[in-house]
């Protein structure tokens, strides 16, 4: 479809495209009348009323007044940069047909757009919580989303929960407070009463949850995809990135110190590394596996509350991601840019994840809701580099000036001009995965172990570590007032690790002893200690 108009013929005006981008070194409106005072607004006499009819004080404060969009309703804080990927070499083709991690000689632009989960746009970098790690790359074959996190599972198996899981973080509906103890005790209540979050949990009461920056955190698909060869041969797959400059977290009262001092310390350092030439580096990590290897895991991997352990299946490193480009409007590409899990190129499929399926409606409809009409994939930051030629029109905000009567197909009216009839080729074809089964609401057996990677995910703590999660998890709990899910959390500990539980039960008085209260020297040897002693009760 064409954006550009032809210059009328003995015109000296630019064209619109050349006018969106000409420099002008006069003040003008927004319609480009020049301006002769923008100090003073139209009154009647110098000390009398300001005029109606004063149209230069009306737009500018119209303008002003229309300025803010909802923010988003999860992942609202957020920072942004533009870089590249390229992929390695071409050994990937044996699994995949895209051409964005199987052609080396290709530079693809990429934008990331990391973020918290539950704090408001205003909210501090280095709360506790889980980190958004969004990539959009900008390939030839259209635009592809790899819509991420820093923690490699996630909460909770299927989409109908993701409602409930948000609004128990959220703040309380009736008073808007966030981080109060009472914001504690609803999220533990959901959490208490939903099992299958316990891995998840113990991440996000790990040091992950508190990265010293940005670009010390590791990202992750979480969902696993499918791989679609050239051959329609399929495999799955599981998408990591993994941080050059390593993974490393602040403690937490670090956390809480820099939370008062620098609420902007993540999004200040991304930026400043970045103008400075300290381009942040991922590579690009995957684990691929076959089906057959899948039905042999004691987890389901379409199961989003697991991972699959590198000692499984190793992560082999194909590519490198590089941020080397600060954004230059904060508004029109930090937090205009939408990312869509449905936004794939051929080669990458979907699995049935029940997670990963909700998550294929949410994102479209909120993006609407958000950016107010289906034309958000024309802003900028949007667009795909590749063409787009459908038969789509109209809407709110509609930029793109499509020529021509013809806006259906098939068609014999379009006159055989290609950007009139767009033809259906090369696309994306969807795996033919052979399906049965019944209409059933209900989750596979294979969906039931709730505790086994959360202790395997304790087991791989070093002593340290272990005693920052009884220390987060202390501090945490004695945050929830209400006593029934305080007991129901130590059980859940419990079941995860003895020491884990006890140690959160004598912090929080429930727990008979005459003992004092560990001091993080002592606590880490009885960690030490009680390593051998682990036994796992799933
Ligand atoms: C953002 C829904 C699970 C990663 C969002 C947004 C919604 C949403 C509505 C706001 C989008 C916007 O306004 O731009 C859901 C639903 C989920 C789910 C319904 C589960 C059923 C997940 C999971 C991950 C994830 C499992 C990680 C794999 C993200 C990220 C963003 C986001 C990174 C922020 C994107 C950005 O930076 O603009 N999600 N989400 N979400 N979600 Fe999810």
């Amino acid at each position: 479809m064409k954006n550009d108009q032809n210059k009328p013929q003995g015109s000296t005006l630019p064209t619109i495209q050349e006018a969106i981008q000409q420099p002008t070194q006069r003040l003008t409106d927004n319609l480009g009348h020049a301006i002769s005072d923008d100090q003073n607004s139209l009154r009647a006499g110098v000390r009398g009323p300001s005029l109606l009819e004063d149209f230069l004080l009306r737009e500018k404060i119209s303008h002003f007044d229309h300025e803010r969009i909802p923010e988003r309703v999860v992942h609202a804080r957020g920072a942004g940069a533009h870089g590249i990927f390229q992929v390695y070499d071409d050994s990937l083709s044996e699994f995949t047909a895209a051409k964005v991690l199987t052609d080396a000689s290709r530079v693809t632009p990429v934008f990331v757009r990391f973020s918290t989960v539950a704090g408001s746009r205003g909210s501090a970098d280095t709360a506790r919580d889980v980190r958004g790690f969004a990539v959009k790359f900008y390939t030839e074959e259209g635009n592809w989303d790899l819509v991420g996190n820093n923690i490699p599972p996630f909460f909770i198996q299927d989409a109908i929960k993701f409602p409930d899981l948000i609004h128990s973080v959220k703040p309380e509906p009736h008073r808007e407070i966030p981080q109060a103890a009472s914001a504690h005790d609803t999220f533990y209540d959901f959490i208490s009463l939903t099992p299958e979050t316990m891995h998840t949990l113990m991440w996000v009461m790990s040091d992950r949850s508190i990265p010293r920056s940005l670009a010390n955190m590791e990202g992750f698909g979480v969902h696993t995809f499918r791989f679609i060869s050239a051959q329609g041969q399929s495999s799955f797959v599981k998408f990591h990135w993994k941080p050059l400059s390593g993974v490393h977290s602040l403690v937490w009262d670090e956390a809480q110190e820099l939370a008062g001092r620098d609420a902007d310390f993540h999004r200040r350092s991304l930026w400043d590394d970045i103008e400075a030439g300290n381009f942040p580096e991922w590579e690009l990590g995957l684990q691929i596996f076959t089906e057959d290897q899948a039905a042999a895991f004691d987890f389901d991997v379409l199961d989003a509350t697991k991972l699959v352990p590198e000692d499984l299946v190793p992560v082999k490193r194909v590519g490198k991601m590089t941020l080397n480009r600060n954004p230059d409007n904060y508004f029109a590409e930090t937090e205009q840019v939408a990312f869509m899990p449905t936004n794939l190129v051929p080669g990458i499929d979907f699995s049935n994840d029940p997670l990963l399926q909700g998550r294929l409606f949410s994102y479209l409809d909120t993006q609407i809701s958000r950016l107010g009409t289906p034309n958000w994939v024309e802003l900028p930051i949007n667009r795909p580099l590749a063409p787009v030629s459908n038969h789509q029109r109209d809407g709110q905000m509609r930029r793109t000036i499509n020529p021509g009567r013809v806006s259906y197909e098939p068609n014999s009216l379009g006159g055989g001009q290609p950007a009139e009839v767009p033809a259906e080729k090369g696309g994306f074809v969807s795996y033919p995965e052979p399906m049965t089964g019944v209409k059933v609401r209900q989750r596979a057996e294979s969906f039931s172990d709730h505790y086994g990677q959360a202790q395997l995910f304790w087991n791989s703590m070093s002593p340290v570590e272990k005693m920052h999660i009884v220390r987060a998890q202390q501090f945490e709990l004695g945050k929830v007032e209400v006593r029934d899910i305080r007991l129901k959390m130590i059980e859940h500990l419990r079941r995860i690790n003895a020491v884990l539980g006890d140690q959160v039960a004598a912090a929080l008085g429930e727990l008979e002893t005459a003992e004092p209260m560990p001091s993080d020297a002592e606590l880490m040897k009885l960690l030490e200690k009680a390593v051998s002693d682990t036994t796992a009760s799933g």
